[in-house]
Formats: C-alpha cells, structure tokens, sequence
C-alpha cells in the first residue's frame, strides 16, 4: 500500500545568499533547517517528531503544508509528488495545529462564525447543512454548544485548542499535524486534549503526525517517532523500542530529560 506521506531526501535551507550577496562575492552561508531529511508516514497512523528546540522539526512540516520550498528532495502525498502550489483540496487534506491557539484564532468571530465560514468557504457540506455540521464539530472535540456563540477572548487556552482541532477537522483532512499543540497548555489540560486527539484516532481515520520535544506525548499518541537534531534524522523506530532501547545517545539525552519516563525507570 502506498503510504499516506513520503518525504524523500529533504533539505530546507535559510538564509540564501541574494544576487548582491553574489556580486559583491559576500560570503553568506545559510543556515540548513533540514539537511536531507526521509520519512514515511502510514496511512492511519501517528508518528511524532521529536528533538530539541531548533531541530528542524516545524521547518520540516511547514514544508509538507506548503508553507516552506524545499531546496532538495521530494515530498509525496499518496504517491503524488507536491509542489508548494498545489490546488485546494490538496491543501484541505493537510492541516496543522499550532502551539498558541490564542494567535490563530479571529478574535473577532464567534467560534460558530469560525467554523461556518470554512465550511462555506471550502463548500464541505451544502449551506443548508452548515449549521447542523458546526453542531457536530462541537461535539466531536467536546466543546458545549453554548460556547458557540463565545467569542476567543471567553475561551480558556483548552477551549481554544478544541476550537483550534475543530478547525482543522471542518475540512475534513486525512492529516493533521499537531506542532507542539499542547506545550502552551497547563498539565491537566494538555491532558484532556491529548484525550481527545487520541480519541480522534479511534474515531476517524485520520492520520496524525505530533511535532513534540515531550517523549510523552509521543508515547501516548504515536505508534513510530522520528528523533530530529540539528536539521537530520538521528534515530527513527517503533515508539515502544524507541524509548525502552535507544540507539543513538541523543535519544538517551532526551529521555533522561523527560521527568515521568525517568521517574518509571526509577521507581
Ligand atoms: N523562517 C525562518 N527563517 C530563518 N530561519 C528559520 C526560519 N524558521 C526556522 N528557522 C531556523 O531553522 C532552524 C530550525 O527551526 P525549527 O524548524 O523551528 O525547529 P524546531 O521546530 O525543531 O524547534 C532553527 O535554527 C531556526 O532558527
Ligand atoms: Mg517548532
């Protein structure tokens, strides 16, 4: 079966040097985000990416969105190869859910508005339905129907990134990209919307990838991670072996940096 996404020897750089760099012979050596970067997603899936900070990890994803143009490498989308312009139903079946809900979010618009307009706007449902349709998004991330008519600023950060997954899922993507989704989260909410996307993997088939530095979130949610430093991939596996076994001392670092996994270890 062909695998949902496939990124191929991918290299993102920063930083280019300008054509008067060039000229004047100016000696600019850009910054490479991702250095040959390969990765396979299954269809149905979830796999995490983890490292520390700077490692590559949202400039990597940005580029399967779209948002960046690789400088080397493919990336496929059910075996179709991507380029950063690509038509809208392309770009409905990706979608990302970012760190700070609060940025993303209109404040202006209602979270009903919110979610009514991209209905309307990507015509996923007749606009007789749209009403009907935004009802069920409320439900499926578990917000109450009477915070439709709330606007961000009434909404908690959880709240919000309930709002934030919604969104995400009115377009009906077949993946979903979590950077860091609940890293801007106090513990007991990011737990409630660990819940819920794993939940969602149950309930729909979306495939997740979860760009996380926490091992475990990553343990909870994926089924395989990448381990990400400076740009390049450092280890990649099952999770269960992954954090049990690591291969690489980086990997080790990082689980001795993540306070539950060593605390089990310990007690
Ligand atoms: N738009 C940008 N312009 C220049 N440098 C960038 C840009 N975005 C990210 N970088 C740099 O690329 C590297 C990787 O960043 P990033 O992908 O955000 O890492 P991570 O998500 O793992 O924290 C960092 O050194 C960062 O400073
Ligand atoms: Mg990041």
């Amino acid at each position: 079966m062909t695998p949902l996404l496939e990124i191929d020897h991918v290299t993102v750089r920063f930083g280019r040097p300008s054509l008067l760099d060039r000229a004047l012979r100016r000696d600019v050596s850009p910054l490479v985000a991702v250095d040959d970067v390969s990765l396979t997603v299954p269809a149905g899936g979830a796999v995490g990416i983890v490292g520390e900070s700077g490692s590559g990890k949202s400039t990597l994803m940005r580029a399967v969105l779209g948002l960046h143009a690789p400088d080397a490498g493919e990336i496929r989308f059910r075996g179709a190869v991507l380029t950063p312009r690509r038509d809208l139903a392309t770009r409905r079946a990706m979608q990302m859910v970012f760190q700070d809900p609060g940025t993303t979010l209109n404040p202006a618009h209602t979270v009903g508005a919110t979610l009514a307009e991209l209905l309307h706007v990507h015509r996923v449902v007749p606009a007789a339905q749209v009403d009907r349709r935004v009802g069920e998004l409320l439900d499926l991330v578990h917000l109450s129907s009477s915070l439709r008519d709330a606007r961000p600023a009434r909404l908690s950060g959880g709240q919000k990134q309930r709002v934030a997954i919604a969104r995400a899922l009115a377009l009906e993507p077949e993946l979903i990209v979590a950077d860091e989704a609940t890293s801007a989260l106090d513990v007991v909410v990011q737990a409630s919307v660990l819940d819920l996307l794993a939940e969602l993997r149950s309930t729909t088939e979306v495939t997740l990838v979860c760009i996380s530095h926490d091992l475990d979130l990553v343990r909870y949610l994926c089924d395989s991670a990448v381990v990400m430093r400076r740009g390049r991939v450092v280890e990649e596996g099952p999770v269960g072996s992954l954090l049990a076994s690591p291969a690489d001392p980086y990997t080790a670092e990082l689980i001795a940096a993540a306070p539950t996994l060593r605390a089990q270890e310990l007690g």
